[in-house]
């Protein structure tokens, strides 16, 4: 007899994710590298130097990643290489990207390509970049540039990552590399002038490549009041969540932004998303009146939170997000998933437990049609540097060495699988099994064969 196995479909994008400026090093020409060179910006004023050296050896952790049975990829593409100085293309950078998608390709491993993922030319951050209306312009030449040197390539685009986080970090919070104005008027227009990016870059890519999928990687926090809060607070997350997380989705729909004050209409954006990218970490319990931040990280006891106080592990809220996306009417794509665990304790039961939510997502056929964990190895966490730890395998940036993590294996038996299973359970968290898999132990009748 059998073990108790939840099965995913074949065909089902198992993937991981990294971002340029986060894996490749020396980045030189991005606005994060000057940003980083100021004391007081970087948590421990951490570097991200090499990175995990993906410019010169990216091909050592994809060989890991197809030892691990992946066959999905999601990496993004370092403008300020491409183009490192205004109208100035560089061959050797785009040859270097070929031949990383090459070498994806060469292991049955399918990329998922991001045009920007928080990191800009500095020359760009000096003409403004999204506080004007030229960056559109600028982002729709480098996308011709990139779809005519690397189209081939690639069956699935992200054009700009995460925009809502993107603006709340830069514009409001001030913990990403300064944009020329901040606020939330300034944020508001960077808003508009990535959405003008996003479908430029839309119908760029559609016009070589009418069956390429594009999308945005859009993060879905679940906002919630906490449990027993009074009317306000209710309202409250509401809103929140209708800025944070609605307004951009509605924007691609209809090709309006909603305003304070109204609406404006968006040229050529209604309709241009191929599918829903869903980046999911946690839940925010919102806080009503929002004094001395938008959050309460005071989790109760019950709570498990990741390092650094990342946030909870709240596994039914990636349920719940995928349902919402359901009102979109378009394939979901999982395209970031993940928690900072340098010690690996928490890792493995979060793998099952959101995994559990996609089967079950799946199961109601709605359409998820692959997961991407981030990380695939560790990575320089942006303002947060070093100190936390995503990957499926653990690196140490000195001396670059690396370690398949726990769950980098039990990601391993999943991919190899394709799907995941009481016997996983049993052997990566053993705590799980009975709530996971419940009536199911070495014991029972299944287990004796
Ligand atoms: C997401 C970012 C990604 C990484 C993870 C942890 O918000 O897209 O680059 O930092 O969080």
């Amino acid at each position: 007899m059998a073990k108790a196995q939840m099965m995913f479909p074949a065909g089902f994008r198992w993937g991981t994710a990294t971002a340029a400026y986060q894996v490749e090093g020396h980045n030189t020409h991005s606005d994060w590298w000057a940003w980083e060179q100021v004391d007081g910006r970087i948590l421990h004023n951490h570097k991200a130097g090499q990175a995990s050296n993906w410019w010169a050896n990216a091909e050592a952790d994809l060989d890991a990643a197809a030892h691990m049975g992946t066959n999905a990829h999601r990496l993004s593409l370092e403008w300020s290489r491409i183009e490192p100085e205004p109208s100035v293309f560089d061959q050797n950078a785009l040859d270097r990207y070929r031949q990383i998608l090459q070498a994806l390709h060469d292991r049955g491993i399918e990329p998922m390509v991001t045009l920007h993922h928080f990191s800009n030319p500095l020359w760009l951050v000096e003409k403004g970049d999204f506080n004007s209306q030229i960056v559109v312009s600028y982002f729709q030449r480098y996308t011709a540039k990139v779809v005519a040197a690397l189209g081939d390539l690639i069956p699935l685009w992200i054009t700009i990552n995460e925009p809502m986080v993107y603006m709340f970090m830069r514009y409001l919070v001030g913990a990403f590399p300064a944009p020329q104005k901040k606020g939330l008027l300034a944020g508001m227009e960077a808003v508009k002038h990535m959405l003008l990016c996003h479908a430029a870059a839309y119908h760029t890519i559609k016009d070589s490549y009418p069956a390429a999928q594009v999308g945005v990687a859009k993060n879905f926090p679940v906002f919630q009041a906490k449990p027993g809060s009074y009317f306000p607070a209710r309202w409250w997350a509401g809103q929140v969540n209708f800025w944070f997380n609605e307004l951009w989705m509605q924007a691609m729909v209809n090709g309006r932004l909603r305003t304070f004050i109204g609406s404006t209409p968006i040229a050529n954006l209604a309709g241009s998303f191929d599918f829903v990218g869903v980046n999911y970490y946690t839940r925010f319990y919102v806080k009503f009146p929002p004094l001395g931040g938008f959050y309460d990280p005071s989790w109760g006891p019950e709570a498990v939170v990741s390092d650094g106080h990342y946030g909870e592990v709240y596994p039914a809220g990636l349920y719940q997000v995928i349902q919402n996306a359901l009102n979109y009417h378009k394939p979901i794509y999982i395209t970031e998933n993940g928690l900072p665990d340098e010690d690996d304790d928490l890792r493995p039961s979060f793998i099952l437990t959101h995994l559990r939510e996609v089967w079950r997502a799946i199961s109601f056929c709605y359409p998820v049609m692959g997961y991407y964990h981030w990380s695939l190895v560790d990575n320089f966490e942006w303002d947060r540097g070093w100190t936390q730890r995503f990957g499926l395998i653990s690196l140490d940036p000195e001396t670059q060495a690396r370690d398949m993590r726990p769950s980098g294996r039990l990601y391993r038996d999943i991919c190899h699988l394709n799907g995941i299973s009481s016997e996983m359970a049993a052997q990566y968290t053993p705590a799980l099994l009975a709530t996971m898999f419940p009536g199911e132990s070495p014991q029972s009748p299944a287990w004796q064969g």
